[in-house]
């Protein structure tokens, strides 16, 4: 929680102690960075006009929600997926060197314990990114 509020949040809600559904109409935006929500069971919490942005799901089922939200409901549902271009992480370092995105780095390991790293991302409670050192 301490690591939310410093890069800005005002307010945090811990999710082993309270269900952020349960506050209906109430927020703008929620944007589920670790695919553990889902939108069926969040969208009562978005206001009237509300998007549920994820990064997270079925490719498939995400397609299918963005296009039916889009014609049909005030609230969207909205999903981006990271590419593997060269310009897209050029990008990412540039705004990272100015301060105007702020990495979380939690661990960094050499490529040969690549296994160790695996396990420990697997366990689900890594904080940001697990680096792997390749040179
Ligand atoms: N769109 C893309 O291009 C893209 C790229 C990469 C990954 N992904 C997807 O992003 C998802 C997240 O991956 P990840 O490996 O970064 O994260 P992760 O390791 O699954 O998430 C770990 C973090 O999530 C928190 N957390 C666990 N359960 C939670 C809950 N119910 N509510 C709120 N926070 C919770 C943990 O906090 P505690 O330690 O306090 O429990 C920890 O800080 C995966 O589904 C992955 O497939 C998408």
């Amino acid at each position: 929680m301490e690591l939310v509020k410093s890069l800005g949040a005002h307010w945090v809600i811990d999710y082993t102690k309270e269900d952020f559904t349960r506050k209906k109409g109430s927020y703008e935006i929620i944007f589920d960075t670790v695919g553990k929500s889902s939108f069926s069971k969040s969208k009562a919490s978005l206001k009237k006009n509300g998007r549920y942005l994820t990064s997270t799901g079925k490719m498939m089922k995400n397609y299918f929600l963005t296009i039916w939200t889009s014609l049909m409901a005030r609230r969207k549902f909205i999903f981006a997926m990271s590419v593997d271009k060269v310009e897209s992480l050029n990008l990412l370092k540039k705004l990272a060197e100015a301060g105007i995105i702020k990495p979380i780095i939690d661990r960094t390991y050499p490529l040969e314990e690549m296994v160790e790293a695996h396990r420990y991302v697997e366990m689900g409670h890594k904080k940001g990114n697990v680096v792997i050192r390749v040179n």
